[in-house]
């Protein structure tokens, strides 16, 4: 993609202390945390720099969350060495991805709709 097409935060992942969307979880994940399983496994679609990821994390679970911004998800690393979170974050796209495992929730937020359909 050229940085002409670039979306917005392809520039704001790269900035250190730009918080793209929110620093926080937002309100679905607050809304339904409450009913997950302390030993859940949960997986995050479309992060991005990972506030709902990063959060997560911070609260015990065993998250994976992937992107398909490279500096999405160097982000989030970056973020998650400064908090010293653990989650396992990756660079993949959800059009191809193939799971290595199952999950007890899969999050998605603000990103199925800039999949294009084929055909
Ligand atoms: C509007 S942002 C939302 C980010 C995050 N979910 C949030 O709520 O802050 C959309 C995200 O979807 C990601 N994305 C777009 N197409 C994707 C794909 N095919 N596979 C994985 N991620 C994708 C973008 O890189 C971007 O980080």
């Amino acid at each position: 993609m050229s940085n002409d097409l670039a979306p917005f935060w392809e520039k704001t992942y790269q900035e250190e202390d730009t918080v793209t969307f929110s620093n926080q979880p937002n309100g679905t994940v607050r809304e339904f945390e409450h009913l997950i399983g302390m030993q859940s496994k949960i997986l995050e679609v479309g992060c991005g720099e990972g506030q709902n990821a990063l959060y997560l994390a911070g609260k015990g679970y065993q998250v994976d969350a992937f992107d398909l911004s490279e500096h999405g998800i160097a982000k989030l690393k970056h973020r998650c060495e400064l908090s010293k979170t653990h989650l396992n974050a990756f660079v993949a796209d959800l059009t191809t991805y193939q799971f290595q495992q199952t999950y007890d929730m899969i999050l998605c937020f603000g990103t199925l709709h800039f999949v294009e359909k084929n055909g």
